[in-house]
Order: C-alpha cells, then structure tokens, then sequence
C-alpha cells in the first residue's frame, strides 16, 4: 500500500513566544482542514501543548522507555520482535485521540546512555506511527538544543516564532542555523506573534534563508483561554485564524 510521508512541522523559538498556543492553533486549523489526520507531538516536558489541546496525558514516550528500562534492568529478556512489539502497543495506548487528531507526549528529555536499542525502537516506531498522519505538529521546548534531538530529525517545516523583539528574532537566527547544519531538507519560516495594533512586522530578521509568513495580533482570548487552562481549540474565527490560516497556506501546508 501507498503511504505518503506525513509533512511534519517543528515549532520552535525564543521561550514565552507562543509555540505552544500556535502549536494548538496549527492543529485545529489543520485537523479541520479537508478532515486530514493530524498527529500532535508535545515535546517539551512541561506538557503544555495538552492543556491547550484538552487532552489527558496517561503516559509520555520516556515513561514507555523507563518502564521498558526497567523491565530489562529487572532480568526481563524481551527478543528485539517482542521489543518492537511492545513499543508499538505502549505509543499506541499512550496516544489520546479526538475527532481528527491525536496527542502524544514526549515527556522529559531522555539522558544517553546505554539503551540504545530501546532509544533506536522508539525513534522508528515514532516514525512508522506518524505514516498513518498527513500531519505531525510538534510543540518544541523553547531555544535551540531540540533541533538536534532526534524527534525533530525528519522534520519537513520549520515554523519559527518569534515576538518583535531583536532578541528573538536573535535566536530565530541561531536555530535557523542550527537547522541547516543538523536537519534534513525543511522549508523554513518564521511568523510573528503578539503584535501590538498598528506595529509593523520587525525587518531585524538577518538570515535571508527564512520566509516571512506573517504575524498574529496581540489577542485577549488566546491570553485569557490559557490564564484558565481552557483549549484553544474553541477560539473564535477571527482575524488570527484566518492569518495563521494564510500564513500556513504561504507555507506550502494548506
Ligand atoms: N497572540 C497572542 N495574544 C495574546 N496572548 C498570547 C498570544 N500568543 C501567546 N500568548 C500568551 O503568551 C503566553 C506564552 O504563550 P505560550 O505558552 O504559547 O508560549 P511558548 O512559546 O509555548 O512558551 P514556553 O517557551 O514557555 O513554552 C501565554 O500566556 C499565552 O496565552
Ligand atoms: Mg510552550
């Protein structure tokens, strides 16, 4: 059978940005969209990404290794098969679903050492998951050492964030970097968000290699929806969405 690799975009930026509300607002504009499937991955361990998304984490991706971890560690023989097929039914059950996407939490980042086999499994269980989604959204941790960990490896769009602040179209700069020098091919662009009425879209972005896709206005109810720990998945139509809209459609994902 036919399986079309999933276009997997990577939100990353300078902390406090708006990753995660964007990350939220990405998945509903795109599981709405032509009933795709999108799978949305919350890799920064403080799981923010679920409570805007109102999904219930019941295990993270390093629980499934420490568990496994430790069934090893504790005389279990598992044969690679049983291995891979434990994992594959663990990131199963540990995904949640609601209409047209699913969650999957990462959890904290795991420290190297001696698991490799597990670590190697996971990855690729990882991506033979993803095959059954048009979408991966990912909800990177803030800065620029994610891009090197393996979640982010197979990315196709890098969707930087950044305020109208210098230093944070600094560190859009430095990831971009980072990107070309240990991701795979990825279109790469950045949106601004929280943008006052009236300012302009900043011109201190230096490398020429990023798109500018647009920007979001500074919006009350994507502030008070997290002051409560409500989803954004309810956020009004307005001019937000349609401009995250267009700019994922400038974006080659629409
Ligand atoms: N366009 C917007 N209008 C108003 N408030 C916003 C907007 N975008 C994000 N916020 C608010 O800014 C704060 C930070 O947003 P968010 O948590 O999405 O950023 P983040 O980049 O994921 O942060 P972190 O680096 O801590 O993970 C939140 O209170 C959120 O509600
Ligand atoms: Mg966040």
């Amino acid at each position: 059978m036919y399986t079309s690799y999933p276009k997997i975009i990577a939100l990353c930026g300078k902390g406090g940005v708006g990753k995660t509300s964007i990350s939220a607002l990405v998945t509903k504009i795109l599981s709405e969209n032509n009933n795709s499937r999108v799978l949305a991955i919350d890799a920064d361990p403080a799981l923010g990404l679920s409570i805007a998304l109102d999904m219930q984490v019941k295990k993270t991706v390093n629980d499934i290794r420490n568990q496994l971890i430790n069934e090893i560690k504790d005389g279990s023989k598992l044969d690679k098969q049983t291995l891979l097929s434990r994992i594959d039914y663990e990131i199963l059950d540990a995904m949640a679903e609601k209409q047209n996407f699913a969650f999957l939490g990462i959890g904290r980042p795991e420290t190297e050492g001696c698991y490799c086999q597990i670590n190697n499994f996971l990855k690729d269980l990882i991506k033979e998951v993803s095959l059954n989604f048009d979408y991966i959204v990912i909800d990177g941790e803030a800065g620029i050492e994610q891009v090197n960990r393996r979640v982010l490896e197979k990315v196709t769009h890098l969707l930087l964030i950044s305020d109208t602040s210098i230093k944070g179209s600094q560190i859009v700069g430095s990831i971009s970097q980072v990107a070309d020098n240990t991701l795979g091919p990825h279109e790469k662009g950045v949106l601004f968000n929280r943008l006052k009425p009236g300012e302009e879209i900043p011109d201190h972005v230096q490398d020429t290699n990023i798109k500018i896709l647009g920007s979001l206005y500074e919006d009350e109810q994507i502030y008070s929806f997290d002051r409560q720990g409500e989803s954004l998945l309810g956020l009004s139509k307005g001019n937000n969405l349609s401009s995250l809209e267009n700019a994922l459609a400038g974006f080659g994902l629409l």
